[in-house]
């Protein structure tokens, strides 16, 4: 049994961009699926949530209409949810490149890692070593402090170069026959930059270590295969494609069948993802993930959303106002479309409430929950501008005209430049 197909969205109505040129076929019109992008308000904040289709919404609200209750019973609504769950696990194996045996549902990434690495952490001896980057997001560097505290562990920091790619010399110079785990991101959540997953993997495994792949930043903006790259563990979280806010593990098979999973009894212990999934999961919102995967695919797949974004980003850059600082790589190559901004002279907190006040949303912060980067490239703080495949070329313009009335405005007062005395 399968679960039937989602909602269909509703066809080519509002403002879409079909009026812009470059935009492949499933994006135009794309914006009419979602109703927060109605009026004019500018969302340039993907990497800390993007927005949501209404479909997405509508899938939500089936499940409970249609599949409320819980697995395990003899009756039609139970035997619904099982089927949703594992049309869930089947969609988000095609979009990991996995099995659906080796999926994971999870609240979000954090919780799914804290599980993970505590599970993995069972089996680790005091003196064992742990690999993080700092291009990492601090949900895969805190699990990681936390399990070393606890078991007496080594984390390790491999270093960045100044352009904030991975310096893969240091990482390798860190690894060592205690080296249990090299944990990095695919894409940094900060300044963008892509991480080459597939020599880190490599270095990994040539260390005998697991290769613990954050693909957060990275699953929104470009395709992923867990095996094309040798990721032992894979995180990503829905809420940042468009889907809910629903975190999804890939964890290779034999790997997880190797694991004594904390679990309560007598829950199932297949397939042997499950194992690692605690009590009740949020079905709904596994129809609404269902819902976003069928988005996804309705736009061309991950290969037109990219050559798409790109021509974005090269838009935002290309119009960003004079004196602009931006950490990180300059062009689109080698990166998702996450930059990180400042202007000489002028309080980036004071940029994005004003950027709001004109209908622009994009955050100015410390961090960003990335401490190691920070520490390192020191842009005390910086805006961060994200972009998502739903955002058009002429709000990248709308965006950099805002920006410099707003730079201006809260520069530095001008030299004087009346009339010599
Ligand atoms: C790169 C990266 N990893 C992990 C996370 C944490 O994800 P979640 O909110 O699903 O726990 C984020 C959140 O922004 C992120 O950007």
């Amino acid at each position: 049994m399968t679960y039937s197909p989602a909602d269909q969205p509703r066809s080519g109505i509002g403002p879409g961009n079909g009026h812009l040129a470059g935009p492949p076929d499933g994006l135009v019109n794309v914006r009419a699926r979602f109703s927060s992008l109605r009026d004019d308000f500018v969302f340039l904040d993907a990497p800390g949530g993007t927005q949501t289709p209404d479909e997405v919404g509508a899938a939500v609200a089936r499940v409970y209409r249609e599949a409320s209750g819980n697995t395990g019973a003899p009756y039609a609504a139970s035997r619904r949810i099982e089927a949703l769950v594992g049309d869930a696990r089947e969609a988000s194996a095609r979009f990991l490149g996995c099995t659906a045996e080796e999926i994971i549902f999870g609240p979000n990434m954090t919780s799914l890692n804290y599980t993970l690495s505590r599970t993995l952490g069972r089996d680790l001896q005091p003196g064992d070593e742990i690999v993080v980057t700092r291009l990492d997001h601090d949900a895969n560097v805190a699990p990681w402090l936390d399990l070393a505290q606890d078991r007496g562990l080594v984390v390790r920091l491999a270093d960045v170069h100044a352009d904030t790619t991975l310096d893969l010399s240091d990482l390798e110079r860190l690894l060592g026959p205690r080296t249990r785990v090299v944990a990095f991101p695919w894409a940094a959540n900060t300044v963008g930059t892509i991480v080459d997953a597939s020599a880190v993997c490599d270095l990994a495994h040539q260390a005998g270590a697991l290769a613990w792949v954050d693909a957060v930043q990275y699953a929104p903006h470009e395709p992923v295969d867990v095996r094309a790259i040798g990721a032992d563990v894979l995180l990503c979280s829905a809420y940042k494609f468009c889907g809910p806010h629903l975190g999804i593990a890939f964890g290779r098979r034999e790997l997880l069948e190797s694991w004594r999973p904390y679990k309560a009894r007598p829950a199932p212990m297949e397939p042997v993802g499950h194992r690692f999934e605690t009590g009740t999961q949020a079905y709904e919102l596994l129809g609404g993930l269902l819902a976003a995967f069928a988005y996804l695919d309705s736009l061309g797949g991950p290969a037109a959303v990219a050559a798409w974004e790109r021509q974005l980003g090269d838009r935002l850059l290309a119009g960003l106002p004079p004196g602009a600082t931006t950490y990180g790589l300059p062009t689109m190559a080698g990166r998702v479309p996450t930059f990180l901004v400042n202007f000489p002279g002028v309080p980036s907190a004071k940029l994005s409430p004003a950027l709001a006040d004109l209908g622009f949303g994009v955050w100015s912060d410390g961090n960003y929950y990335a401490p190691g980067l920070h520490d390192r490239i020191a842009w005390g703080e910086a805006l961060r501008i994200g972009l998502a495949h739903y955002n058009t070329l002429e709000e990248m313009d709308r965006f950099n005209q805002a920006l410099a009335t707003v730079v201006a405005a809260h520069g530095p007062a001008p030299l004087y430049s009346g009339q010599p005395g």
